[in-house]
């Protein structure tokens, strides 16, 4: 079998081939749009175009820990109603010293003052902020995607581009190349699949300097894929056939 080349293959073969091939580049396309509109904007920056950042990765990954609804909030939507700049800080204050209990007292006159009355324990029982356990909650850092959400991301992922991997790949080494680089190039998907997804989890577990290899391995596969598009379809109608 690993006499058969691509360039020696029927014509009909070569078109369907060439079809599937550029099929699986134009559906990476659509997961490069997935990475524009859901990742790249993680941070809040929807301005433009690009490549999505680090700190997006790490949003997506890891979840905004210095950040929390109560904080964004009094910084957003909710700042109107403190009736000073000082409340907020003494706010955040307690928030980043650990939101305790007796921190609480000290603090507890300001969402009497400012915000029961449009967030009460019965009336909007959604979002209540009368008690300590409430504010408490309502301060709990952003922790990113639970361990569930991310087990079943990763699920998907990993059969998709592991199936989508190895057709690609086996095509890739029925091509002329040397035998060395058809390896390599073939290998790389893999490679790039394994950096990729083990860092997702890294990131969500142990730091955010995994959102480097996350972005790493999501170059690799891009990388990766492009060489293997075109080097098959370079191979199959441009390559000269040796017997
Ligand atoms: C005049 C009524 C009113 C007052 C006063 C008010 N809020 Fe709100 N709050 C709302 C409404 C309406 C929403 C939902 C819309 C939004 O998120 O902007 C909301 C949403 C929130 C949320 C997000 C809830 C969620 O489930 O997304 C937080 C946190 C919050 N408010 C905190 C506060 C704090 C702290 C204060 C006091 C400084 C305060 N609010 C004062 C009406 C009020």
């Amino acid at each position: 079998m690993g006499d058969v080349k691509l360039n020696q293959l029927s014509c009909s073969h070569k078109i369907i081939i060439s079809f599937f091939v550029l099929m699986m580049g134009y559906s990476y396309l659509f997961a490069l749009l997935n990475l524009q509109i859901n990742t790249r904007q993680a941070d809040g920056d929807t301005s433009g175009l690009g490549l999505a950042t680090i700190r997006d990765i790490e949003i997506t990954y890891r979840g905004n820990r210095g950040e929390s609804l109560l904080v964004s909030k009094i910084n957003g939507s909710m700042e109107q109603y403190l009736s000073t700049q000082e409340e907020k800080v003494l706010i955040e204050e307690w928030v980043s010293q650990g939101r305790t209990e007796q921190g609480y007292q000290e603090i507890q006159y300001i969402f009497e003052d400012n915000c029961v009355r449009c967030h009460p324990y019965d009336e909007k029982p959604d979002y209540p902020l009368e008690t300590y356990d409430q504010v408490y909650a309502s301060a709990q850092p952003d922790m990113g995607p639970s361990i569930g959400k991310l087990a079943r991301f990763t699920h998907y992922h990993a059969f998709g581009f592991t199936v989508f991997s190895f057709l690609l790949s086996m095509v890739f080494l029925f091509t002329s190349f040397s035998p060395p680089i058809r390896l390599f190039v073939a290998a790389l998907p893999f490679i790039a699949m394994f950096i990729d997804i083990t860092s997702w989890w890294l990131t969500r577990l142990i730091s955010s300097i995994f959102a480097y290899t996350v972005y790493l391995g999501g170059m690799l596969m891009a990388i990766s894929l492009a060489v293997i598009i075109i080097g098959s379809i370079y191979d199959i109608w441009f390559s000269p056939v040796t017997e």
